[in-house]
C-alpha cells in the first residue's frame, strides 16, 4: 500500500485559507502546494506565497491522482439558501470530481479514540470530543467546543468556538451553531437549523429555522 501522502491544495484565498495553511504547516504532516478559488474571486496570483489557480482549471493543473483537497470555507449568514449551502454544494462538487479530502484534527484537541470521523473535517485546538461521538463529513468544530458523549454531528455542519453540546444530542445536516452557545443533552437539531451566538437550546428545533436567545426562541 502506498503510504506517501499526496500534497494538499486548499480551497480559498481568504482568512480561512491562510489559517488552514498555518495549521497544516505547523501541526500536521501534510504539505500544502497551492490554493484554488473560482476564477472570478481571484484577487492575486499568489496567496501565502503559493500559486492560486482557478477552480475551473483544477482538473488540468492538480488532477485528483496527484493532490488531496482541504475545503475549509466557513458559513455564510448572507446566503438566502442557508448558512451552509455553499459549503455543502462545493464539497459535493469537489468530491464528484474524484478528489479525496484530508482532515485537520489539532494535536491540541482531545478526541476520544472511538470517535468516528468523515472527511474534510476540521477540529481546532482545545475542542473536546467525547467517546461514542459520530461526526459526518465537511464539518468544522472550532476551538474550545465540547461535544458530549454519543452525540451525532451531521454533514456540512459548522460549530463555532466555545460551543457546548450535551450528551446524546443529534444534529442532522447543514447546521450552524454560533459562538458560545449551549445545546442541551438528548435534543434533536433539525437540518439547516441556525443557532445564534450565545444562545441556549433546550428543545428540538424545526428544519431550516433560526433560534436566538437564552432560552432560545424561534426568530421569524
Ligand atoms: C444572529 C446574528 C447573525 C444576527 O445578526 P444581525 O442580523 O446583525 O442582528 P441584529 O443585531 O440586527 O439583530 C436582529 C434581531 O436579532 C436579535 N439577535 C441578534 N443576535 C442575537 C443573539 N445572539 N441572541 C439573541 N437575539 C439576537 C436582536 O436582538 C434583534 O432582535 P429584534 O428583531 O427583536 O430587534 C448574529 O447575532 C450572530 O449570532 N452571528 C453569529 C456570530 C458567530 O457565532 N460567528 C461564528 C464565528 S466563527
Amino acid at each position: 500500500m502506498n503510504s506517501i501522502k499526496k500534497p494538499v491544495v486548499i480551497f480559498g484565498n481568504m482568512a480561512s485559507a491562510s489559517t488552514s495553511k498555518y495549521y497544516l504547516d505547523n501541526d500536521s504532516d501534510h504539505a500544502v502546494i497551492g490554493f484554488t478559488v473560482d476564477k472570478e474571486n481571484i484577487i492575486s496570483p499568489k496567496h501565502e506565497g503559493l500559486d492560486v489557480i482557478p477552480f475551473e482549471n483544477i482538473l488540468n493543473e492538480y488532477p485528483p491522482e496527484e493532490v488531496s483537497i482541504l475545503f475549509p470555507v466557513g458559513y455564510s449568514t448572507h446566503d438566502p439558501r442557508g448558512t451552509n449551502v455553499f459549503r455543502r454544494n462545493r464539497y459535493e462538487c469537489i468530491k464528484s470530481m474524484g478528489y479525496e479530502f484530508i482532515n485537520y484534527i489539532s494535536s491540541k484537541a482531545i478526541v476520544a479514540s472511538n470517535v468516528v470521523i468523515g472527511d474534510n473535517v476540521l477540529i481546532y485546538e482545545g475542542a473536546i470530543i467525547q467517546p461514542f461521538v459520530q461526526i459526518g463529513s465537511n464539518v468544522i468544530i472550532r476551538s474550545g467546543s465540547n461535544i458530549g458523549h454519543h452525540c451525532n454531528i451531521g454533514n456540512h455542519t459548522f460549530i463555532a468556538s466555545e460551543v457546548t453540546i450535551g450528551g446524546k444530542t443529534n444534529l442532522d445536516s447543514e447546521i450552524f451553531i454560533g459562538l458560545n452557545s449551549t445545546v442541551s443533552n438528548s435534543v434533536n437539531i433539525a437540518s439547516g437549523s441556525f443557532i445564534a451566538a450565545n444562545s441556549f437550546i433546550n428543545q428540538d428545533t424545526q428544519v431550516g429555522s433560526d433560534y436566538r436567545g437564552v432560552p432560545a426562541r424561534r426568530y421569524e
